[in-house]
């Protein structure tokens, strides 16, 4: 929705009333876009009582990914899948379910979704979120899985929420990214940021950096040079940062800019990572686009991807354009200094 008449302080659905009012194929996507705010809202008032709601922790059955659900995963997983089957949904590809759910044949819309992020944060009260992608249906009996096999360039809509200290709905309907944020006495989002422009560069990056001995050539060189600073060929001094929840450290960016690594490492079963394409890399990269920013597996433009399964992994680097050319050239075998004279070397004497 185009943020120019968009008011800060608006209600989530009032927003959603003018995207619609301005574009009418958008009214399916507002009515899912609302079933996730509503179904985040309870998520949201469950995580904010802590402990006193049980342990959301406890520890249940594996998932398709052979990670151990926990008591809060299943939770999201059962509050999202419900208040969609209430909205015009056919399909939903979840982290939590092995195969595709099918909800209400011949509805036109299919939502790929990660109910709870950032899992390993739950119990010790530290940001977790949901994240969705909303496509068109395509599925047919000759190709199952034809809704979500597309390139993230089919999404209509992306959204991630992030309960953390705030609860906040960050949202795109493929006219930039607005963040909303929870009124908890209203029970409803209200718009705080009409339209994000992530910065161009910045100094932080965020990895797991207990991995580093893990990592491809490319990544040990760009973290290197980052750790060299203001004396190595990247000229400036960096933080780093690492929440152990894709959609804190997105929001981060999405607000200061910087760059995300999740990149592939010699790990058995981490050749391609850690993150999904459907449900995380490809809504997080058409959140960041719309911002301005980029998003890469490395080489590729994440949204022009497409999955062969609905759990399928992918490097996912993200963030400040400038930020994000700067690792893509060390993936292409160039590292930011490789075009510099030797006068713009390490101390060299043309330095700005
Ligand atoms: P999920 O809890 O949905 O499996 O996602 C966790 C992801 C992501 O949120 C986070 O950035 C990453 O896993 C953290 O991975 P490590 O624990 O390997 O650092
Ligand atoms: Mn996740
Ligand atoms: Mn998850």
């Amino acid at each position: 929705m185009s943020s120019a008449s968009l008011e800060i302080g608006s209600s989530l659905d009032a927003c959603l009333a003018q995207a619609v009012a301005a574009d009418g194929t958008l009214a399916d996507v507002a009515k899912v876009i609302a079933a996730c705010a509503a179904a985040a809202i309870a998520v949201s008032e469950v995580i904010g009582r802590g402990a006193l709601a049980g342990d959301l922790a406890a520890q249940g059955e594996q998932n398709s990914d052979g990670d151990v659900q926990k008591f809060l995963d299943v939770l999201a997983h059962e509050r999202f899948t419900e208040a969609l089957r209430g909205a015009p949904v056919a399909e939903v590809a979840s982290e939590e379910a092995e195969g595709v759910m099918l909800l209400n044949a011949g509805a036109p819309l299919a939502v790929a979704i990660d109910p709870l992020d950032g899992s390993s944060n739950i119990g010790v009260n530290m940001a977790v979120g949901t994240i969705f992608g909303i496509r068109p249906t395509a599925s047919s009996p000759e190709n199952p899985l034809g809704s979500f096999t597309g390139p993230g360039t089919l999404q209509l809509a992306a959204g991630f929420v992030t309960y953390g200290p705030a609860t906040s709905f960050v949202l795109t309907l493929g006219d930039g990214t607005q963040i909303y944020t929870l009124d908890r006495e209203q029970r409803s989002f209200r718009l705080t940021h009409p339209r994000i422009e992530v910065v161009a560069a910045a100094k932080e990056y965020a990895i797991n950096a207990s991995n580093a001995r893990h990592w491809d050539t490319p990544v040990k060189a760009f973290i290197e040079d980052c750790l060299r600073g203001a004396e190595g060929p990247l000229d400036k001094d960096f933080n780093m940062r690492w929440l152990g929840s894709l959609v804190a450290d997105a929001q981060r960016v999405l607000l200061r800019g910087g760059v995300f690594l999740y990149p592939g490492d010699n790990r058995k079963g981490y050749a391609q990572g850690r993150l999904r394409l459907l449900y995380e890399a490809a809504p997080i990269a058409m959140l960041m686009e719309q911002a301005g920013a980029g998003a890469i597996d490395g080489e590729r433009r994440i949204l022009d991807i497409g999955a062969t399964g609905i759990h399928e992994r992918v490097p996912l680097i993200f963030g400040s354009m400038d930020d994000v050319a700067c690792v893509a050239k060390y993936y292409g075998g160039r590292n930011a200094a490789a075009g510099r004279s030797p006068l713009f070397g390490q101390r060299g004497l043309m330095r700005g």
